[in-house]
This record gives C-alpha cells, sequence and structure tokens, in this order.
C-alpha cells in the first residue's frame, strides 16, 4: 500500500540526497580519500549534528563539474519517482557550489538538467529551491538570495536557508528574505530544528516565510501552535532526520500527531535520505506504522506538499489531479 500511493516532497537537500556508492565513486573520480565520511557497509559515519554539517560539507566538495551535479539531481530525481513520487522540491546552495569554483548559473543549469531527463523518463515535476546556508552568515545568504532574483530560471521557484539554526537569530536574515519575497520566490526556512520556539516565532515575524523547515519544536509553545494553524503555516517535517540527529529520542516522542491533530498542515519529507537510512517512501511507512496513519491520511500528506508547493497554478492543478484530488486541494 505505502510503495504504490502517490507522494510529493517539498524538503531535501540535493548534495544531502548523495547515496553512499555515488560519492565512493566520486571520490575515486578524483582521487579523494572518502573513508572517514562514508562507507558501503556503515554507510555515512558522523555522530552529530556539527559533524553531520561537516560530512554534508565533505560531500559537497565531491561534485565539481557539471558532469557531476546533473548524475546527482538525475539520481535524486529518478530515485523520488521510484517511490511513486509525482512531485520534488530540492534544496540547491550557491555556496557549496562556489566553494568548487562552480558558478550559479552552472549549478541551476546542471540541476535542472538533471530534473529535465528525470522528467522524460518517469514524469516526475521537480523545481529548485535556492538555498543560503545560515552559519556561512548573512551576507552569504542575501549574496545567494540576489543570484536568485538576478538570474530567474523556471525551475527556480523558492528560496530558503539550511545550517546551523544554533547560530545567529532570523532577524539577521531579514534583508536576504526581503530580497527573495521581492523577486517573487516562495519562502521557507529552517526553524525549530535545533532551535525553540522563538527561532520559528521571529521566523514568521521577520522572515515572512509560508514555509518552516522541521519546525517541530514549536510543540513546546501551544500558543505558536495555534498561530501557526490559523495562519496555514505549513511544516516540512522530517521524521527520520529528527531522531537521527537527536532533535527528539525516539519516533515515539515525535510530535508529528500532536502537531497535525492541533490543526497544523504538515508534509513528509526525507531531508538527506541517506545519511537518516530513509527515502520518502520510508517517511510514508514511518507515518502509517509508528503514528497510526491511514491509506487515506498518508494521501492527505501528499495533498497538503502539492497544495504548498512552489509552482505555478497550471502545475499545480495537474498535480492535483494526477493524485485524484479536487483541485481546490
Ligand atoms: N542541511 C542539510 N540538512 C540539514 C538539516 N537537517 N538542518 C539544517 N541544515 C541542513
Ligand atoms: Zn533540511
Amino acid at each position: 500500500m505505502i510503495k504504490k500511493l502517490q507522494k510529493a516532497e517539498l524538503h531535501c537537500h540535493i548534495e544531502g540526497a548523495a547515496e553512499p556508492d555515488l560519492v565512493l565513486a566520486q571520490a575515486k573520480k578524483y582521487g579523494v580519500d572518502a573513508s572517514h565520511t562514508v562507507d558501503l557497509k556503515n554507510g555515512y559515519l558522523w555522530h552529530d549534528f556539527t559533524a553531520f554539517l561537516k560530512a554534508y560539507d565533505f560531500v559537497a566538495s565531491l561534485f565539481r563539474s557539471p558532469e557531476d551535479y546533473v548524475l546527482l539531481s538525475e539520481s535524486y530525481f529518478k530515485k523520488l519517482a521510484g517511490q511513486n513520487a509525482l512531485y520534488g522540491e530540492i534544496f540547491a546552495s550557491p555556496d557549496h557550489a562556489a566553494r568548487i569554483g562552480c558558478s550559479y548559473n552552472t549549478l541551476i543549469e546542471a540541476i535542472a538538467e538533471g530534473i529535465r531527463i528525470a522528467k522524460v523518463d518517469t514524469g516526475i515535476e521537480g523545481r529548485i529551491v535556492v538555498t543560503g546556508v545560515r552559519h556561512v552568515g548573512p551576507e552569504a545568504v542575501e549574496q545567494a538570495a540576489k543570484l536568485a532574483v538576478a538570474n530567474p530560471h523556471p525551475l527556480v521557484t523558492g528560496f530558503g536557508m539550511a545550517g546551523d539554526e544554533r547560530m545567529d537569530r532570523p532577524l539577521v536574515f531579514k534583508r536576504a528574505f526581503d530580497i527573495a519575497r521581492d523577486g517573487g520566490l516562495g519562502l521557507t526556512v529552517h526553524a525549530g530544528e535545533f532551535g525553540g520556539p522563538e527561532s520559528v516565532r521571529e521566523a514568521l515575524d521577520h522572515l515572512k516565510v509560508s514555509r518552516i523547515g522541521h519546525g517541530v519544536r514549536m510543540i513546546e509553545d501551544p500558543d505558536l501552535v495555534k498561530r501557526i494553524a490559523e495562519e496555514g503555516i505549513v511544516l516540512e517535517v522530517c521524521p527520520a532526520s529528527n531522531v537521527a540527529l537527536n532533535v527528539y529520542d525516539n519516533l515515539k516522542s515525535h510530535p508529528l500527531r500532536r502537531l497535525q491533530e492541533a490543526g497544523v498542515i504538515v508534509t513528509l519529507n526525507s531531508d538527506d535520505p541517506p545519511h537518516f537510512h530513509t527515502s520518502l517512501e520510508n517517511e510514508y511507512r514511518i507515518a502509517a506504522d509508528d503514528f497510526g496513519y491511514t491509506q487515506d491520511e498518508l494521501l492527505g500528506f501528499t495533498n497538503n506538499a502539492i497544495n504548498a508547493a512552489f509552482v505555478d497554478g497550471d502545475t499545480r492543478k495537474v498535480l492535483l489531479e494526477k493524485c485524484g484530488f479536487d483541485a481546490l486541494g
């Protein structure tokens, strides 16, 4: 049942989606020793969030040419289509690309080419969310927003921010989000993952996003949960990621169901799937097995994702129709 269910994903990081075998092939291609970060038997080898971010940067450093990014994007979207997903949004960071001398336009063209190939093969629809990295600092995040707005691309429809939430308050990044909003991009930000409710509240007040990456720790503040439900802010929830990164000890203590039952619009996502031994299909399986959601309720998560996707009205209508959903959601 889970396998056949139609799915959609709004929250996945491109370099974080690289499977261990692909990373090892890239390491071999460039003559780099990757054994400290990944092996075929155990997968990725980090032990906490700081080490995860370091492993992420190392993996990104192994994607050095446009062809590398085409391959990475194509393999992610084809794999997603293989899980019966109709739609995926991928986070792409100009900062990571710049570190290996890859320009913004080269990065976007390469990821877009991967999406195009996957669409021809499978029909999957994909979009790119240009993403600033919080711990690189506000200037770099603003630069990412400027690049996205100054170089419009039909598949770049959103702007977001990932990275270490323990650094800098959302207010510091206001200008970047103002630029992206004025440029017509949809907005999302990682908040309420390693930061508490105040981080989510500031993100709403100052960055004025329509979606929150994770957001789960808002459960610590019932008034905030009420506000998010009333305002229709959408959460990109990633249960396996939250447990793997120790935001929660186990799925039993994860607030997915409590948030959803409080009226918050929730979607299911894989974040950095091989790092967390997960996939979008596995997130739907977790929702069924660990949270007791029925088939119709699981489809509701897909409906939520399509309604919150950063796409034009016609594309949304087609996606909703493909799922048999009423066009109003
Ligand atoms: N970058 C990639 N995955 C991330 C996560 N879960 N939180 C913050 N930044 C990230
Ligand atoms: Zn994320």
